[in-house]
C-alpha cells in the first residue's frame, strides 16, 4: 500500500531521466528489540518526528589507510595530522548527494523551507509527521517503553528508493535505540553502587596502603609518573560527562585540600557546555556525582594545576536522548548537526589553546577537541545497530586524523555487558544469555580501550598488579574485555590477538561463546589501576572501583606525554594504537599475567603473557613511554 503511494511520485520527478521506476529497497532492519524495551503502541500519525538523513560521506572507504598513514610509527607521514578543514573537505558528502536527497524530499511534498542542511552538509533534517515519514521511507513508527518508564520512538525497518539509497548512510529516528536511560546503561560505574560505598575516615598519605586505598601518590608510584607540565599553553586534556552527572566544587576542594594540592582548591575545570550541558544542583547524591568527582579529582590531580583540564559537559538534565553523537557533533565539522553551527558560547570558552593543526573550520563553529579525551561511559555493542556503531566509529578515526587521542573505559562486567547482560543466539540481550557481550565504543578499532587492574591485598606498588576483580554482596566488578561482533581485526593488533588465541585454552566455555574467528577487533588495548580510588563525594571520602577510574588516569599520563613532546616542538601523539602495539613499545608496559574476567556463566578470559582481553598490553611505565614517544618524530 505504501509503495503504491510513492511510486507515482517517483515516476513524476524522474519521468525524463529514469526510464524505469526506482523501487524501494530495505535500508536497515533491527533483528530484535533491545533488552528492557517493550513495544507499546502505534505512534499517532500526526505526531512530529525530527527526521534526519545522514548523507553518505565521500572517501570513507579510505579512512583506515589515511589514519594508519599518519599514526603508524613506521610510516614516513607519522604525526602529520590533518586540519579539521582537510577532514571536512575529504569526507564531505558530494553536492550531488545533497541535491538528490533534497529533490526527492521536495517531490514528496516537503518544501525546501522545511529542510535544514548541516553546515558540513553531513545531515539533512526535516520535521515530518509520522504519516509523512511512514510514507517517505516505508517505516511503521511505534512507541516503545523501557522498564524504567522512558519512551522511545522507533521502527523495525525502513526503506529508501533505489536511487536515494547510495546517497544516504542512515535515517534517524528509525531502528536505532540511541536513547540513554540515565544514569545506568550508558555509565561504566556498575561497581559504583550506593549500597556498596565504603566510607573512609581520612586519607593515607604516601604509598603504604595502596592495596586498600588508591590515591594520587599510589598511581604516581605504580606507573613511575612524576611529571610537571611545561607546555600547558598549547596542550589540552578533556574529560566528558553527561548531565545529570555533575560535580560539586566543595567536594573537589575537600579532595585537593586533603591531598595537598592547594593550587587546585577553588579551581573548577574549564567547562565547555554542549547541548545545554551544565552542573545540575537538584540532586547531588552519590548516583549523580560519583562519576564526575572520580574523573575530575584524578584527571586534574594527576596533571597538576599547571594544565587546565577541559570538562565537556554534554546534554541538559532532562533530555534522555543525549548520546556520544551529540558530543561528536560538537567536536568535528564533518560530523556536526544543525545544532553544531556557530555558537559563540562554545568557541569563546576555549580559544586557540590547542596544539597545532586544530584550526576549526569557520563554516561550522564547533567545540575544539582536546588532544586527549577520556570518557567513562559506554554501551553494549548490541545496544546499537552495526550501521550506527560503524558511523560513530569512523568519526573516532577522523578525530585520530586530527591528532586527537580518544580513550574509553572497557566496561566493568567482565565478558558480560552493562548490568551483567549477555547475548542470546539471535543477538538479543538477557541476563540468561550465554554469549559474551562486548562493549562499545571500546570495540571500535579507532579508540583506545582501557581495562582495569588492581594491587593484590597485602602487596605494594612495586609488586605486579592483576586484572581487577571485586565481588561484593551488591555486585561484581571485572575488567571488561573481549572480541567485537561488528568490527574487524585491525592490523596493529593482528599479531597480539593471534598469539593470545593460539595459546588460550577455552576450557570453561566453548568458542561459540565469543567471536573466536580471530578476525574481529579485540579489546581492551591497555589498562590502569581501577580499584578503591579515594574520592570526595557528598562531603565524605569514599572508595570507587571501575574502568571508569582507569580511563582518566591513563588519559592524564598521555596528556603529559603530549606536554613533553610539545615542549620539544613535536606534535601530539594522536591515535596511539599502531604505536603502542609496535614491538618497540612492548618494553613500556607492565605485562599483567594474572586474573580473569567472569561473566555469562563462565570464568571469562584469563590473563596471559603478552596482550590479553582483560588488561590489553598491560599497565604503563610512564618514564619509558615518555622516552620512546620523545624519540618518535
Ligand atoms: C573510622 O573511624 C572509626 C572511629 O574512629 C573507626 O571505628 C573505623 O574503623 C574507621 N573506619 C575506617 C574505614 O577507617
Ligand atoms: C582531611 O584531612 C584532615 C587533616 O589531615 C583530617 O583531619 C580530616 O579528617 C580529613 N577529612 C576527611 C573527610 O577525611
Ligand atoms: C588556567 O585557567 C586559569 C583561570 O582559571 C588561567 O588563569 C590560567 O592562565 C590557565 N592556564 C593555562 C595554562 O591555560
Ligand atoms: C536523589 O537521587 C537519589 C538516587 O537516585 C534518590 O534516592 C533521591 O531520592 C534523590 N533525591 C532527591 C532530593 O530527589
Ligand atoms: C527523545 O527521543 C524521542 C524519540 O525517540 C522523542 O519523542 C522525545 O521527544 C525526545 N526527548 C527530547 C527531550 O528531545
Ligand atoms: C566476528 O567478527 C567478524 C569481524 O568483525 C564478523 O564479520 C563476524 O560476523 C563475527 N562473527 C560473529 C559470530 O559474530
Ligand atoms: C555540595 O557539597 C556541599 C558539601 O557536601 C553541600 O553542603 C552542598 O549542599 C552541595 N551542593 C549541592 C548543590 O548539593
Ligand atoms: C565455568 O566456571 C563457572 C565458575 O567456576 C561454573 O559456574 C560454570 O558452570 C563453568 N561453566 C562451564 C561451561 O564449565
Amino acid at each position: 500500500m505504501l509503495a503504491f503511494l510513492s511510486l507515482p511520485l517517483i515516476f513524476l520527478w524522474f519521468g525524463e531521466a529514469f526510464s524505469s521506476l526506482s523501487p524501494f529497497i530495505l535500508h536497515e532492519r533491527r533483528s530484535h528489540i533491545p533488552s528492557g524495551w517493550f513495544l507499546e503502541r502505534k505512534h499517532p500519525a500526526s505526531a512530529v518526528l525530527p527526521l534526519r538523513f545522514g548523507l553518505k560521506q565521500s572517501n570513507i572507504h579510505n579512512l583506515e589507510d589515511y589514519l594508519y598513514d599518519i599514526s603508524d610509527p613506521s610510516s614516513p607521514n607519522f604525526g602529520r595530522h590533518w586540519t579539521p578543514g582537510e577532514v571536512v573537505k575529504t569526507f564531505a558528502p558530494s553536492a550531488e548527494s545533497v541535491t538528490v536527497v533534497q529533490e526527492w524530499l521536495i517531490d514528496n511534498g516537503i518544501s525546501k523551507e522545511r529542510m535544514r542542511v548541516s553546515p558540513s552538509k553531513g545531515w539533512i533534517e526535516v520535521d515530518t509527521t509520522v504519516e509523512e515519514a511512514d510514507q517517505l521511507i516505508l517505516a511503521d513508527y511505534h512507541v516503545y517503553t523501557h522498564e524504567s518508564g522512558q519512551e522511545h520512538i522507533a521502527c523495525e525497518e525502513y526503506h529508501l528508493p533505489e536511487h536515494i539509497a547510495p546517497h544516504v548512510e542512515l535515517v534517524t529516528p528509525s531502528v536505532h535505540f540511541d536513547a540513554v536511560i540515565r544514569p545506568r546503561p550508558m555509565t561504566r560505574d556498575t561497581a559504583l553502587m550506593k549500597s556498596d560505598i565504603t566510607f573512609v575516615n581520612s586519607t593515607y598519605p604516601g604509598v603504604g596502603h595502596c592495596d586498600t586505598q588508591i590515591s594520587l601518590d599510589c598511581l604516581r608510584a605504580l606507573y613511575k609518573f612524576n611529571y610537571s607540565p611545561i607546555a600547558s599553553g598549547s596542550n589540552s586534556f578533556g574529560i566528558v560527562e553527561y548531565t545529570p552527572q555533575t560535580f560539586n566544587q566543595s567536594d573537589m576542594d575537600l579532595f585537593f585540600t586533603n591531598y595537598s594540592i592547594p593550587e587546585l582548591v577553588g579551581r573548577p575545570p574549564f567547562q565547555i557546555s554542549i547541548d545545554g550541558g551544565y552542573q545540575q544542583t537538584f540532586n547531588q547524591s552519590f548516583d549523580y556525582v560519583g562519576e564526575s568527582q572520580l574523573d575530575l579529582q584524578y584527571g586534574m590531580g594527576l596533571v597538576t594545576s599547571k594544565l587546565n583540564v577541559t570538562l565537556y559537559q554534554v546534554g541538559d538534565a532532562v533530555n534522555p536522548n543525549t548520546s556520544f553523537n551529540n558530543f561528536l557533533d560538537a567536536l568535528d565539522g564533518s560530523y556536526c548537526t544543525y545544532e553544531g553551527g556557530d555558537d559563540p558560547a562554545l568557541d569563546a570558552i576555549y580559544p586557540d589553546t590547542q596544539p597545532g593543526g586544530y584550526d576549526g573550520s569557520p563554516a561550522c563553529g564547533t567545540a575544539k577537541p582536546a588532544a586527549v579525551i577520556s570518557t567513562s561511559y559506554g554501551y553494549n555493542e548490541a545496544d546499537l545497530t552495526p550501521f550506527y556503531a560503524t558511523r560513530q566509529c569512523n568519526e573516532y578515526a577522523k578525530l585520530g586524523l586530527m591528532g586527537v587521542t580518544i580513550l574509553y573505559s572497557s566496561g566493568d562486567s567482565g565478558v558480560a555487558g552493562n548490568g551483567q547482560v549477555c547475548l542470546n543466539d539471535d543477538g538479543s540481550q538477557s541476563t540468561t544469555g550465554t554469549r559474551f557481550n562486548p562493549s562499545f565504543p571500546g570495540s571500535c578499532p579507532y579508540v583506545t580501550s582501557i581495562g582495569a587492574t588492581q594491587i593484590v591485598a597485602g602487596n605494594s606498588v612495586n609488586d605486579p598488579e592483576v586484572a581487577a576483580a571485586r565481588v561484593t554482596a551488591s555486585g561484581v566488578f571485572y575488567s571488561g574485555g573481549g572480541f567485537s561482533n561488528v568490527f574487524g581485526l585491525p592490523d596493529y593488533q593482528r599479531g597480539s590477538v593471534a598469539s593470545y588465541l593460539k595459546n588460550f585454552k577455552t576450557d570453561n566455555f566453548t568458542s561459540a561463546a565469543y567471536n573466536s574467528s580471530g578476525n574481529s577487533r579485540a579489546f581492551p588495548d591497555i589498562a590502569a589501576n581501577g580499584a578503591a580510588y579515594v574520592v570526595a563525594a557528598a562531603g565524605e571520602f569514599i572508595l570507587e572501583w571501575g574502568t571508569s577510574a582507569s580511563s582518566p588516569t591513563m588519559g592524564s599520563m598521555l596528556a603529559m606525554i603530549n606536554d613533553a613532546r610539545i615542549a620539544v616542538g613535536k606534535g601530539t601523539i594522536g591515535f596511539i594504537n599502531p604505536t603502542i602495539y609496535s614491538a618497540l613499545f612492548q618494553t613500556a608496559f607492565n605485562d599483567i599475567t594474572s586474573g580473569n574476567n567472569p561473566g555469562c556463566g563462565t570464568e571469562g578470559f584469563t590473563c596471559s603473557a603478552g596482550w590479553d582481553p582483560l588488561t590489553g598490553l598491560g599497565t604503563p611505565n610512564f618514564e619509558r613511554l615518555k622516552e620512546l614517544w620523545l624519540a618518535l618524530p
